[in-house]
């Protein structure tokens, strides 16, 4: 695990947020993870509890023991919180994964620059958005960047990690490093729309899309 990431908030969790908390946890950091009210944070529970047994069954097969271990010792590590701003205390990494919208993001991080400890990397899960313009509402653009996981988190090995001009080389490192802790495969993105991936991706489906009206 990465010497410098240990604690974890996960804002939103929702598809994505759940399964970042999930896997974080899994692979033993201590992971908050935050959404607007408790029927939501309840629910991602429940979905990250049916999730873990599928995982736990994939990776110990018959030895039930070590099942669940692994299950309870990755539920102990990952609490809930209703509120973002108490929650980033002592992350050393804040994860936003909320609604795809530039302004709601802007205000959570700049409520959330002002709570964190000055050594806490922020990034923002975006699919579309410019990460450089989530990270104007900060003061710490050195610490901050993308971490666009796919879904869904737990089964896909693919993380790229964006980096914007003021992004710090240690930033970049701590991100590269926590990615590899996850299990996952990071690939360093620009600040491009659509990133690496659904830059390909989409191209590609529509050009199915203009073969099928030809
Ligand atoms: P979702 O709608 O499943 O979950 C969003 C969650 O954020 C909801 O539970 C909502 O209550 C919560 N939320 C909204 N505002 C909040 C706030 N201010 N504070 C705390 N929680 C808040 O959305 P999903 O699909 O998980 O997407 C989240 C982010 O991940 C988006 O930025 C999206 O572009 C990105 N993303 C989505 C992928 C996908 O396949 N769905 C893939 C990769 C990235």
């Amino acid at each position: 695990m990465s010497a410098a990431i240990k604690n974890v908030t996960v804002i939103g969790s929702g598809l994505m947020g759940a399964g970042i908390a999930q896997v974080a946890a899994q692979t033993g950091h201590i992971v908050t993870m935050v959404d607007i009210d408790e029927m939501a944070v309840n629910k991602a529970e429940k979905r990250i509890g049916d999730s873990i047994k599928r995982v736990a069954k994939k990776k110990f097969g018959e030895d039930g023991d070590g099942a669940a271990e692994f299950i309870s010792g990755s539920i102990s590590r990952l609490g809930t919180s209703t509120d973002a701003v108490a929650s980033v205390g002592s992350a050393d990494l804040v994860v936003e994964a909320i609604v795809e919208n530039v302004n709601v993001k802007k205000k959570l991080f700049a409520d959330l620059d002002k709570a964190a400890p000055s050594h806490t990397i922020f990034a923002s899960n975006t699919s579309s958005l410019s990460i450089a313009a989530i990270a104007d509402a900060t003061t710490r653009k050195d610490r901050f960047g993308g971490l666009h996981f796919f879904n869904p988190v737990p089964v896909m090995k693919l993380l790229e990690v964006v980096r914007i001009p003021e992004t710090s080389q240690e930033t970049y490192e701590s991100m590269c490093d926590w990615g590899k802790a996850m299990g996952k495969v990071t690939v360093e993105c620009k600040d491009t729309p659509g990133f690496i991936v659904n830059r390909l991706l989409i191209p590609y489906t529509l050009e199915a899309i203009r073969l099928l009206e030809r």
